[in-house]
């Protein structure tokens, strides 16, 4: 679960193990940026579960992979998602018809982090064609390394979000 950062002493070494499963699902737009991530993110010690596109296909549709990540998110299969295509929007939208799943496109690190620590965000939309590597990593850096604040004003306003889900 969401405690993500365990440090082990190992002959003066310090390894930071991270804990954190992270799934990760991308359309042909954002198939470059998600195996640079994939792969950085296994570097970083994350538990990657990797929900395709397996190969560059121009005629894949983004829904079907924010369907994979939103789903295994909702069930608990991992902690957080990621879902890259070429702007962030379509994943973002296919993925909030999970009932579930709170997507939202970052593309400052601001959002990134408070999305999770008010709204309980646990999916990352990012536009492959708007953003670089870099800030790519920023953001999930930021996105992975923050914690929903348990506050009451923050639940009141997710019980209105699920009352919301159950209206439709
Ligand atoms: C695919 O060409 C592109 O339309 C898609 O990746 C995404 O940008 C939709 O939001």
């Amino acid at each position: 679960m969401i405690n993500s950062l365990k440090i082990i002493h190992k002959f003066n070494i310090i390894i930071f193990e991270n804990k954190l499963k992270v799934s990760i699902g991308c359309d042909h737009g954002g198939f470059d940026l998600k195996l640079i991530i994939a792969a950085w993110l296994k570097d970083c010690k994350y538990i990657v579960i990797d929900l395709g596109n397996e190969v560059y296909n121009i005629n894949d549709d983004y829904p079907d992979f924010a369907e994979r990540v939103s789903r295994n998110v909702v069930a608990g299969n991992s902690d957080k998602g990621i879902i890259i295509c070429g702007s962030g929007v379509g994943a973002c939208i296919a993925a909030n018809k999970i009932k579930g799943a709170r997507a939202s496109v970052c593309h400052d690190t601001y959002s990134a982090r408070q999305g999770v620590e008010h709204d309980n965000m646990n999916i990352l939309c990012l536009g492959a064609r708007v953003i670089g590597e870099q800030l790519a990593k920023e953001l999930i850096s930021a996105f992975l390394g923050a914690t929903f604040l348990n506050e009451s004003r923050y639940n009141k306003r997710l019980e209105k979000i699920k009352n919301l889900e159950n209206k439709q």
